[in-house]
């Protein structure tokens, strides 16, 4: 039985925002997600997230998932305290976990290596060393090197705040022990607080070894209490994401300045040699397949794009799904419910919405394409649009294989041009075009004898 304890009540008031700390991102998803992610990752069996601060919209983000429980800590007072909110909810046998809601990135792997250690019956502590270890707890050893005791830097004594060791505040204990111990916490100390870390020398006067062991990343326990804290993690973390899709193959032309936030989502999925240019951010769900290239300043959200495919520069795409063969771009967008089939172009200043583009047609110069299903091998002329709606409803408009829309002409929705069909430039389009057939809609052009007037 494995249950985690999550600390989130604290305020975050460094943040100077109106969004609970443990809800700000990294990598477009909430702290306090990658922590609960982390959490089931090491297959626990409850998840007691301990809230106090902005209690409510952190329920509202959280309370729906089955595997988590909440317990109110209405008063800050301490680490300890915060646990003892808890305390009633956890099993009374395995292990209990210890993280913050703040602390977004601690790997399964390091959390595995913790419960371990509880596994033999010891108490596991994640420590690391500092070169400037102020304001950390201290981890004071005997003369053996056990572990005997954490000491909060308010509390310790000149020759305890050499001590470069710190408490990470990440910890496993026999949740039978825990049991025992918190209700033994007192706050007489510096702080006047109930201290987790109190449990430590608990553990060792009750003849329980407590092991210690190192994260393979610092940043793994770095916590975040402002911005900058923020950003720094998430460059770190950007970082592995990024260095993660090159290990797949994926040729990055600057790993700086390739952003990936996979959000609640799986991430991106991605083929062989699939390049990636400089300036391209890619959220949610994306896949990338064989041989497709992105170049600069891309903005891809939530898309499939398939072998061969190649998205030019300054492309915005989101909710789409690209066939095959497809050029996008530049400056296209491609937006929810937009489908190009095999080999279909969508050139610069062109917008798609909820529309399919059969195969191998184009609509390749500022044109507007909205609630519309085009045919194969069809030509889309230049300033294009389909008016799709009257200002309350919305209407369809079909293109048949192989028809031929003159530049800016407007389709006024719903409206049908057939297969084979040709539309003059400069029509506006209001009845049905039959197959083959040759639409002008437009003013003729009259030439009158004129004589333009002189200045005088
Ligand atoms: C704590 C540790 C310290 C360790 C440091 C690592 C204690 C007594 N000290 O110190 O040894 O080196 O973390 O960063 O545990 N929280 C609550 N309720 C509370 C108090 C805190 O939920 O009543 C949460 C906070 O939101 C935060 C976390 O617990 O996420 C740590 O609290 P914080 O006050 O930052 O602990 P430190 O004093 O930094
Ligand atoms: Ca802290």
């Amino acid at each position: 039985m494995i249950d985690v304890v999550i600390l989130a009540a604290g305020q975050g008031s460094r943040m100077k925002s109106d969004l609970p700390k443990v809800l700000h991102p990294i990598a477009g998803k909430p702290m306090l997600g990658h922590v609960i992610d982390s959490a089931r990752k090491v297959s626990a069996n409850a998840m007691h997230v301990v809230v106090g601060h902005g209690a409510q919209q952190v329920k509202a983000q959280f309370g729906e998932e089955s595997d988590i429980q909440f317990a109110l800590q209405a008063e800050q007072k301490g680490t300890g305290h915060a646990v003892m909110m808890a305390l009633d909810n956890l099993a009374q046998s395995g292990t209990t976990l210890i993280l913050y809601g703040d602390v977004p990135l601690i790997q399964s792997d390091t959390l595995d290596a913790l419960i371990q250690i509880t596994q033999q019956g010891k108490v596991g502590l994640l420590t690391v060393n500092m070169d400037d270890p102020s304001g950390y707890g201290r981890i004071v050893r005997d003369a053996n090197h056990k572990v005997k005791a954490i000491v909060e830097h308010k509390d310790a004594s000149e020759s305890e705040l050499t001590i470069q060791e710190v408490n990470t505040g990440i910890l496993a204990v026999p949740t039978e022990k825990l049991h025992d111990w918190l209700p033994k916490l007192s706050n007489d100390n510096a702080q006047g607080e109930y201290y987790l870390t109190d449990v430590i020398a608990l553990s060792v006067g009750a003849g329980i070894e407590v092991e210690t062991l190192q994260p393979e990343f610092a940043e793994e326990t770095f916590g975040v209490n402002n911005r900058a804290q923020q950003a720094e993690l998430e460059r770190w973390y950007q970082a592995r994401l990024v260095q993660d899709l090159m290990t797949q193959g994926v040729t990055v032309l600057d790993p700086a300045r390739l952003d990936i936030r996979p959000g609640n989502t799986l991430g991106v999925k991605v083929g062989r040699d699939v390049v990636i240019d400089a300036n391209v951010i890619l959220e949610g769900q994306v896949v990338l397949g064989d041989g497709v290239h992105i170049e600069a300043n891309c903005v891809i959200k939530n898309a499939s794009i398939a072998a061969g495919s190649k998205v030019k520069a300054f492309s915005h795409i989101e909710d789409a799904d690209i066939k095959q063969g497809c050029d996008i771009g530049p400056y296209a967008r491609l937006r929810p419910g937009a489908v190009l089939e095999n080999g279909a172009k969508v050139g610069n200043f062109c917008e798609v919405k909820k529309s399919i583009i059969g195969e191998g047609s184009k609509v390749n110069h500022l044109t507007y394409i909205g609630d519309a299903v085009i045919g194969k091998g069809a030509n889309i002329g230049a300033g294009t649009i389909t008016c799709n709606y009257d200002g309350v409803n919305k209407f369809k408009t079909e293109i048949g294989d192989g028809a031929f829309i003159g530049s800016n002409s407007s389709l006024v929705a719903p409206v049908k041009v057939g297969a084979g069909a040709t539309v003059g430039a400069g029509s506006t389009i209001t009845k049905e075009v039959e197959a083959d057939k040759l639409a002008v809609a437009r003013g003729k052009q009259v030439n009158l004898n004129w004589q333009r007037p002189t200045k005088g």
